[in-house]
């Protein structure tokens, strides 16, 4: 017998936990011919700003053990060819979309979340405060608890549209993020963008990006980003979605147990473009197993004694 796969992110109802992260999968179009995009739980597109822009010039990605490091700079075609262009096409294949929005400033957020609110077929908006790559933006919001919170109560002002802002983990207590998120209005949050970082090419002696540091993503950062899951979970109750080198099913339930209700996967599709149904038929096999549903494996940690000692003292 088939198991529930299904779980909620305030109003969005996923038909499964598995969602194609932002940045990784375009604006989910480019993959149509090869992956049928209502199977995934969603999809979220490439980080849109107000305007088109160009991004940062190559070289933008650099390979590293066990992950990637990228400076794109948000290249992207702006908000409103983003809802005339590809939200039809996405809307007629039956996606669920999320759509990543960034801003320079609180208002451009805002103006942001206005546009779509008006749009058919946005699930909802995901609210990149973290980018670790662009001078104006970003991470200058994600950083600042007083950030995070004008950024998401700005847009929670204009929109009924479930508001997830995506935190990011530099910072030393992500949690206290998460409290922020939750007090400004978030539906739920989702963690973590990627670590800024550095790779340095010896012969030159100049930075491998183009634009000196990037954010380092893939297998490497996993079992940073499921501790900082489990952190969240602690602090708040609402959902959270989780992200950070997911490459395999045993990954996804990793982080729904550590208290994601959804998970994001990112590098891994480049590896593997069609990593979906490995993944979605990995999780229902598991729940299958276990006489589980999705929505029951979400924080479902189990502490022994051992390990309390350890959490309490955490
Ligand atoms: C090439 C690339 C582009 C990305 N672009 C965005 C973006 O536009 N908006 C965003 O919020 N995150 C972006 N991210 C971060 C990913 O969505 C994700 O948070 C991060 O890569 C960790 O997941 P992963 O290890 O599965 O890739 C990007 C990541 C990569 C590798």
């Amino acid at each position: 017998m088939s198991r529930d796969l299904s779980v909620a992110i305030g109003g969005l109802r996923l038909s499964n936990p598995i969602i194609a992260a932002s940045g990784c999968f375009g604006y989910g179009l480019e993959y149509a011919d090869l992956v049928d995009l209502s199977r995934l739980g969603g999809i979220a597109v490439k980080g849109l700003f107000l305007e088109e822009r160009e991004g940062h010039p190559p070289p933008r990605i650099v390979e590293t053990p066990s992950g990637m490091l990228n400076a794109i700079g948000l290249q992207g075609i702006g908000v409103r060819r983003f809802v005339t262009e590809k939200l039809p096409p996405l809307r007629n294949l039956g996606a669920t979309v999320l759509v990543n929005i960034c801003g320079s400033s609180v208002e451009e957020y805002a103006e942001i979340a206005r546009i779509l609110d008006d749009a058919e077929g946005v699930g909802a908006l995901e609210l990149n405060i973290s980018c670790p790559n662009i001078e104006a933006g970003g991470m200058m919001f994600g950083c600042s608890l007083q950030g995070t919170h004008q950024v998401v109560a700005a847009v929670r002002r204009v929109t009924r549209l479930p508001v997830i802002p995506k935190l990011t983990p530099n910072v030393t207590d992500v949690a206290s993020f998460a409290v922020a998120a939750r007090d400004a209005g978030a539906d739920g949050v989702s963690l973590v963008n990627t670590f800024l970082a550095m790779a340095i090419d010896v012969e030159t002696r100049r930075p491998k990006l183009s634009n000196g540091m990037g954010g380092l993503s893939g297998p490497a950062i996993r079992p940073i980003a499921v501790r900082m899951v489990h952190q969240c979970r602690q602090a708040v109750d609402i959902p959270i979605i989780g992200m950070g080198g997911i490459a395999s099913a045993g990954d996804v339930l990793e982080f729904m147990i550590a208290g994601a209700t959804a998970v994001q996967v990112g590098t891994a599709s480049f590896v593997d473009p069609l990593i979906w149904e490995r993944l979605i038929d990995g999780v229902e096999r598991y729940l299958d197993r276990h006489g589980m549903r999705a929505a029951d494996l979400v924080g479902s940690l189990e502490f022994g004694e051992r390990d309390a000692a350890w959490n309490s003292s955490s």
